[in-house]
């Protein structure tokens, strides 16, 4: 079976993670310190806050400013739900914005245009309290374009970067361009604690409240037991976080791969119906997912494609979710296919191929051959 992903775990890393268990210090010791160490230096930020995993980052994030009942989240309609799920869990309501069909990443004009809806009125515009793009696939955002949107109207913007440690958009990192970020080291990205997340940003009050927050409340900066607000345990044990260090230091070599592997395919899919990934100038992904685009007649045939491949050993997948769409918001909100034109077309004609560091570049041509023949 060629795998859709298979994580890179090496001997060194099993190492690290039995000496540390081996220590009987399993939470709360140097082990997580290290690791946020570790990624506050790679992405450039200065605080860093390791997490359970990355629906707990983005819950604190909006936590941390204050979201509560009644308040809006500005947000991309083609995600994991967990994006527009932890808004809901706020008692905040999220307002979908559809992507860009090329890069499945939001869209800042339709966004500018959400923005002028929603701040035209007192009631809606003192609602609104954050923006949440995703680096969809391991791509960033437009975060150029969206940050200036935002600032107009001093909007905090929280990036899901779930899939995007070490992308970056003109040579700035993902998680360093919004007021927060947030990571997820879940075994489908390019480096893996199993579960796992971070929250990254360089504001110091919002780094003393997210600490405070996912360890039961608990003041950070005093050595007496002081609990100054109600807390969740979103806390990353020692074990996890010897393991993140130990793949943090493996996170370039796998990306350089990732990259080359994606250019492969791209040579694969040239002059192909099926298309690969669009990637801006401005834009250096980490293809946590290669992602193509089956041509719209085959579509109402993908789950059989999916099914098809599966026996002849080829594992695939759909992209991402349509959140609008899922049970939950579409009957919540009433929205229906048509709202999100692009998200509809994206969501129903997506296919995600394999792709690990370890991956062959035959293995490759078989995965492209194998598709042809199961599309004719
Ligand atoms: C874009 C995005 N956001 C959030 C999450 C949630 O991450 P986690 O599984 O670490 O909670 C995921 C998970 O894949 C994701 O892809």
């Amino acid at each position: 079976m060629i795998r859709l992903t298979i994580p890179s775990i090496e001997e060194d890393d099993l190492q690290i993670v039995r000496e540390t268990l081996a220590t009987g210090f399993l939470v709360q010791g140097v082990r997580v310190a290290e690791f946020e160490k570790a990624v506050a230096s790679y992405v450039g930020v200065k605080h860093v806050i390791a997490v359970s995993n990355c629906t707990a980052a983005l819950h604190l994030s909006l936590l941390a400013l204050d979201v509560c009942a009644g308040d809006l989240v500005v947000v991309t309609t083609y995600s994991w739900p967990a994006t527009a799920n932890v808004i809901e869990l706020c008692g905040a309501q999220p307002v979908f914005v559809d992507i860009k069909p090329d890069t499945f990443n939001i869209d800042p004009d339709r966004l500018a245009e959400t923005l002028a809806r929603l701040m035209a009125t007192a009631e809606t515009a003192r609602r609104v309290k954050a923006i949440i793009p995703v680096h969809t696939f391991g791509q960033m955002a437009d975060l150029a374009a969206i940050t200036k949107i935002a600032d107009q109207y001093g909007i905090p913007v929280i990036e899901d970067a779930a899939c995007a440690l070490g992308a970056k958009w003109e040579e700035r990192q993902a998680g360093t361009w919004g007021v927060m970020g947030c990571f997820s080291f879940h075994p489908r990205k390019a480096i893996t604690t199993g579960e796992g997340g971070a929250i990254t940003t360089n504001n110091d009050q919002l780094a003393r409240k997210l600490r405070a927050l996912r360890n039961h409340g608990l003041d950070p900066d005093t050595s007496t037991p002081e609990f100054i607000m109600p807390g969740f345990n979103y806390r990353m044990t020692e074990f996890q976080a010897a393991f993140g260090s130990s793949q943090m230091m493996k996170l370039d070599r796998i990306i350089t791969a990732r990259r080359r592997l994606a250019h492969q395919y791209d040579s694969l899919l040239e002059n192909d119906p099926v298309l690969g990934p669009i990637v801006p100038l401005e834009s250096w992904p980490v293809y946590q997912s290669y992602v193509t685009l089956l041509p719209e007649e085959i579509t109402p045939r993908r789950a059989d494609i999916i099914r098809q491949l599966k026996v002849q050993g080829i594992e695939t997948s759909i992209g991402t979710w349509h959140m609008p769409l899922t049970t939950y918001f579409r009957t919540r909100y009433g929205y229906e296919v048509g709202d999100f034109p692009n998200t509809d077309r994206v969501f129903t004609s997506s296919l995600t191929l394999p792709l690990y560091e370890k991956l062959e570049y035959e293995e490759q041509c078989t995965v492209m051959d194998r598709i042809r023949e199961v599309i004719k």
